[in-house]
């Protein structure tokens, strides 16, 4: 669906209640599918996110060779190939929104004897490459991106890899998982260092694949030529999806709503922590630990949010929840200032000026600048704002509208269903007045 196919209309004055379990977690989905393809032997998968991002990552590897059923109920089961087994595939990959599929398939595919291209939708074939591509050249790849350094990438297979010792310039897990698993193919030890921690999905699925991997502070090394071997993994809700419901429940009255089985990795849960110091009343209860990750149910009721200083080492950990966050401190008390954040701007759009831009359409004092967003919190009016296509952005205005003085009428929203399908009808179960309106009629 063209990103301009869906506009959100949400009725002011919701309250948000009950128990909710939010849609499995989109960087761990990828990466089950990726890493489940190169293992020997059979993987499964429940939970997996039904997401157009990891369907995307799905289809790539069926057409590089590889037998995977489903995804039925989140359930997949996918026939791996081992690490030497991918085919070429036919043609280019289309990776449509999914900036970790195009950044950790590129690592991937760079170890392989076969040529492959990855192309994207308008937003990807927007975003920055050579943080990936750069440090994968230094391995020993070939892969030509367009002259500004954005997709469509094309790898050329057949060329030997060497581990590296690299330090991250930005923290990024992306640009980290993507040197890992071209570390996979590489001759000897690939190790990065990253300068915040980000993240760890990948090291920690490696591991459950029963490959070693060495970890020390804010550093991961792993062996070229070792073999995965396939395994069961249970995804867990994503924080990145709860996160919007953390926020709307905090700012609407007499809310009072359970997120069951979300993901807890500590290099996750930076929104909590943020809007812990902003005064939220959010319990952490079942914590447990599934399938080598962290997860609990959370509990989070209505609280008056004051704004704050955001802390530069939370950014990194809640480097995705940024423009629920926002929405937080547009309803706080007083002035929230962040910094340290410019990695906002190249997300799957630009999230510090097209948030700001939606807050101020909505009344809300909110300055974008180089590295983040001073906002003076108050109460949000009713209007139109205009998602540009990013789903994370559709989805933190719907919550704005629970302390909206008016409707709010949020367009280019298709893009919901690259990380939350379902999100319209399982909001609107929680009591958000939320309604689509197909075609943008
Ligand atoms: C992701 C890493 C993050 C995040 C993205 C998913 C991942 O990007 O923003 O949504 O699955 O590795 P960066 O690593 O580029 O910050």
């Amino acid at each position: 669906m063209a990103a301009d196919d869906l506009t959100l209309r949400v009725a002011p004055r919701g309250t948000l209640a009950g128990r909710l379990r939010v849609p499995g977690d989109k960087s761990i989905s990828h990466r089950a599918i990726m890493l489940g393809a190169l293992a020997e032997g059979e993987t499964r998968v429940g939970g997996f996110l039904e997401g157009e991002d990891c369907l995307a990552t799905l289809r790539a590897f069926r057409a590089l060779g590889v037998d995977i059923q489903g995804p039925e109920d989140g359930e997949v089961r996918i026939r791996g190939v081992g690490l030497h087994g991918l085919r070429a595939p036919a043609a280019p990959l289309d990776m449509g929104n999914s900036g970790t599929s195009m950044r950790l398939m590129a690592g991937l595919l760079a170890g392989q004897p076969f040529d492959t291209v990855l192309t994207g939708d308008a937003s990807l074939t927007r975003r920055p490459m050579r943080r990936v591509t750069d440090p994968l050249a230094r391995m020993g790849a070939r892969i030509d991106t367009s002259a500004d350094g954005t997709p469509p990438l094309h790898i050329h297979g057949g060329t030997p890899l060497q581990g590296r010792d690299y330090a991250l310039p930005v923290a990024s897990a992306q640009v980290k998982s993507s040197l890992l698993l071209a570390g996979l193919y590489a001759r000897g030890r690939t190790c990065i260092t990253e300068p915040a921690p980000t993240r760890d999905h990948t090291e920690r699925m490696l591991a459950g694949f029963g490959l070693a991997v060495e970890r020390g502070e804010g550093r991961v090394c792993l062996q070229g030529g070792g073999r995965l071997q396939g395994t069961r993994i249970q995804v867990p809700g994503d924080i990145s999806s709860a996160a919007f419901f953390l926020v709307g429940a905090s700012i609407a009255p007499d809310c009072r709503l359970t997120l069951e089985h979300v993901g807890m990795n500590p290099t996750r849960t930076g929104v909590i922590d943020i809007l812990r110091l902003m005064g939220a009343d959010i319990r952490v209860e079942n914590p447990r630990e599934v399938g080598g990750e962290p997860v609990a149910d959370l509990t989070v009721s209505s609280a008056p949010l004051q704004g704050v200083e955001i802390p530069p080492a939370l950014v990194p950990l809640a480097i995705d929840e940024f423009p629920a966050l926002f929405v937080a401190a547009a309803c706080a008390r007083g002035r929230t200032v962040l910094t340290d954040a410019a990695e906002l701007r190249v997300k799957e759009s630009d999230r510090i000026q097209v948030m700001a831009d939606g807050l101020l359409r909505l009344g809300i004092q909110a300055e974008p600048t180089a590295d983040g967003m001073v906002i003076q919190g108050g109460d949000p009016d009713g209007g139109e704002v205009d998602s540009h296509g990013d789903h994370r952005v559709a989805m933190a205005f719907a919550m704005a509208a629970l302390r909206a003085r008016g409707p709010i009428r949020i367009r280019h929203c298709a893009n919901v269903n690259t990380s939350f399908p379902g999100f319209v009808s399982l909001a609107a179960g929680a009591g958000l007045p939320i309604e689509a309106e197909e075609n943008g009629a």
